[in-house]
């Protein structure tokens, strides 16, 4: 017999080890979730993010050491993109994620009922995450991003840790004005 899980997935690139916070952010919103970055976590973190996911509710973690762009290619399906603490500066990915040639392919690969980003803006043009950040929204390449203030909770109280704020979080969803592919949910067998 075949089993088929339709699983949500989660992607989260240019990581660094920044692993455990996103596991408790996305608890319940996504079933696996995919650190990407090009270098490894040390193994002492890694154990640590794994314990972290024994949590009721929270995503599976993986991790894949690579380009981010090219990962998110090798996907077939994404419902969450996970994005902070990046910039172009010293240390930073410089990753163009607000451009077509990151953020085309991760829309393309929403399922037809859309997904979610989580973003605090970064590497993002001040005026397009303002835009973004509007009660409103804002479209972008047939698709429409709104502020989920439901969602927008997750950034107070108990996800707090080790000092590390995530009050600049905002919740996105995101939804097709128009949309002709339809991506099917990953399935395991
Ligand atoms: C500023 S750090 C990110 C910090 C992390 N988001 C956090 O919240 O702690 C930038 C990271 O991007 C990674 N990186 C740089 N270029 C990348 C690429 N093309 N694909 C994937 N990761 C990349 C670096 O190895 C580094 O860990």
């Amino acid at each position: 017999m075949r089993w088929t899980l339709f699983m949500r997935i989660a992607f989260y690139p240019c990581c660094g080890s920044d692993l455990i916070l996103p596991l408790r952010l996305l608890n319940g919103l996504a079933d696996r979730l995919i650190f990407c970055d090009l270098r490894q976590p040390d193994d002492q973190v890694w154990r640590r993010t794994l314990r972290g996911a024994k949590t009721p509710g929270a995503p599976s973690p993986k991790f894949v050491c690579s380009d981010a762009t090219k990962a998110l290619r090798e996907l077939e399906c994404v419902h969450v993109l996970f994005y902070r603490n990046d910039s172009t500066g010293e240390g930073g990915s410089a990753l163009r994620v607000w451009n077509r040639t990151f953020l085309l392919p991760f829309l393309e690969r929403l399922p037809d009922d859309g997904g979610l980003i989580v973003t605090d803006g970064s590497n993002c043009w001040p005026k397009l995450f303002r835009r973004m950040n509007r009660p409103n929204g804002v479209e972008l390449y047939g698709w429409h991003l709104q502020p989920e203030r439901a969602l927008q909770a997750r950034n107070h109280g108990v996800f707090h840790s080790k000092g590390a704020s995530v009050s600049q979080l905002v919740w996105l969803n995101v939804r097709a004005n128009r949309k002709d592919l339809a991506c099917p949910s990953t399935q395991i067998s």
